[in-house]
């Protein structure tokens, strides 16, 4: 079985291992289809925090059932995979919060992912997708990612949300939150994703951070400002700023991260009543929103999708995906 392993920082090596043992309660999965995104790269890069070396990357996968215990699963059946492998048992998971487990590990993350031939993993995690493509079902989980906090935010039809950051992930956010009826303006420094916002999500409004952002957001709300703003920059600085966004008796969700201290002023916070809240990754529902919108029409992934390349040739590929001027926003592997 081939795979690529990221045996240090900056190298990968095409390998060949054993293929993997099924476990109990487990299926054997064909990969074909691992997106790319943020955390790949900066583990690429050795930018990623207690990043274990040699590790096999990759959890954004999707493939074929080539064996399984499960009736429920059949040779062939195609597939999607929830990365996110909880315990099961902590406190998180007995209330039904999985995706924030204690002991969390993520394929790809914290244990080997999907860039190889064939992946061993638990049956529930698997998510049947008949009916959509294998690169819908691969894409599922950076979307996931979106869905997970605009529910989480409670977002309502007719409120007016704020996403800063039109990356993968604040595209996701955007376009769920369009989903959920509601009106959406994008925020971002550039210009080009800024325009992919208006084209790709809908967004209803477009906000340039470096062109007196607040005065804007007063403006398109008529002086209120947005109830629920989310920030997806990884950016501390505009995570800090966004508390200015945020209406009075607003949410203001934290989707990005940035290892670092955040300060707010409390008479800010106070005098708006805010909720602060933060989103990490998803849970199976949050997927069955993706895959439903997916499967009306609403969420175009194949545009989403800018760079493409064979599992053979991405070793290759991989430095490119890190220029800015290449435009990259989802690139995608085929085995
Ligand atoms: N919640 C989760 O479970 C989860 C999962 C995956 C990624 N993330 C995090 O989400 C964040 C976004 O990920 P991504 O892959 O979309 O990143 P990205 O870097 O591709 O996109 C970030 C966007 O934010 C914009 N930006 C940066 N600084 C800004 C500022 N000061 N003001 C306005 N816009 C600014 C950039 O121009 C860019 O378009 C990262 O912090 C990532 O770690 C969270
Ligand atoms: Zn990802
Ligand atoms: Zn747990």
């Amino acid at each position: 079985m081939k795979s690529i392993v990221c045996v240090q920082p900056n190298e990968f090596k095409m390998i060949e291992l054993e293929p993997p043992v099924m476990g109990q309660g487990e299926a054997l999965v064909q990969i074909r289809r691992i997106g790319i995104c943020g955390t790949d790269l900066h583990a690429y890069r050795g930018n990623q925090p207690f990043f274990e070396y040699p590790r096999i990357l990759g959890h954004e996968l999707s493939g074929t059932i080539l064996q399984s215990a499960s009736s429920d699963f059949q040779m062939g059946d195609q597939v999607a995979i929830i990365p996110y492998l909880e315990c099961g048992s902590c406190i998180a998971c007995r209330n039904g919060k999985t995706n924030c487990c204690t002991q969390m590990k993520v394929l790809g993350v914290h244990t080997d992912g999907g860039m190889r031939e064939i992946i061993s993993v638990p049956i529930s995690h698997l998510i049947k997708t008949e009916g959509i493509s294998l690169d819908q079902a691969a894409l599922l989980e950076p979307l996931s990612i979106g869905a997970h906090a605009v529910r989480r935010s409670g977002l309502q039809q007719g409120e007016l949300a704020l996403v800063i950051g039109a990356g993968p992930i604040g595209l996701g956010v955007m376009v769920l939150a369009k989903q959920r009826g509601a009106k959406v303006i994008a925020m971002d420094i550039n210009e080009d994703r800024l325009r992919f916002c208006k084209e790709w999500a809908q967004v209803d409004y477009t906000v340039n951070v470096l062109d007196h952002p607040l005065k804007a957001l007063a403006e398109i709300s008529n002086g209120d400002l947005p109830t629920v703003v989310f920030d997806a920059t990884g950016n501390a600085r505009s995570m800090m700023d966004s508390f200015n966004y945020v209406s009075h008796g607003g949410r203001l969700v934290y989707v990005g991260l940035v290892k670092a201290d955040l300060t707010f002023n409390d008479p800010d916070f106070h005098k708006k009543e805010l909720t602060l809240m933060s989103s990490r990754n998803a849970t199976r529902e949050d997927f069955d929103t993706v895959i439903q919108a997916v499967h009306n029409g609403a969420i175009d992934i194949d545009r989403y999708i800018t760079h493409r390349v064979s599992f053979d040739l991405m070793i290759n590929e991989y430095e490119n995906w890190f220029d800015p001027a290449n435009g990259v926003i989802k690139a995608i592997v085929e085995l």
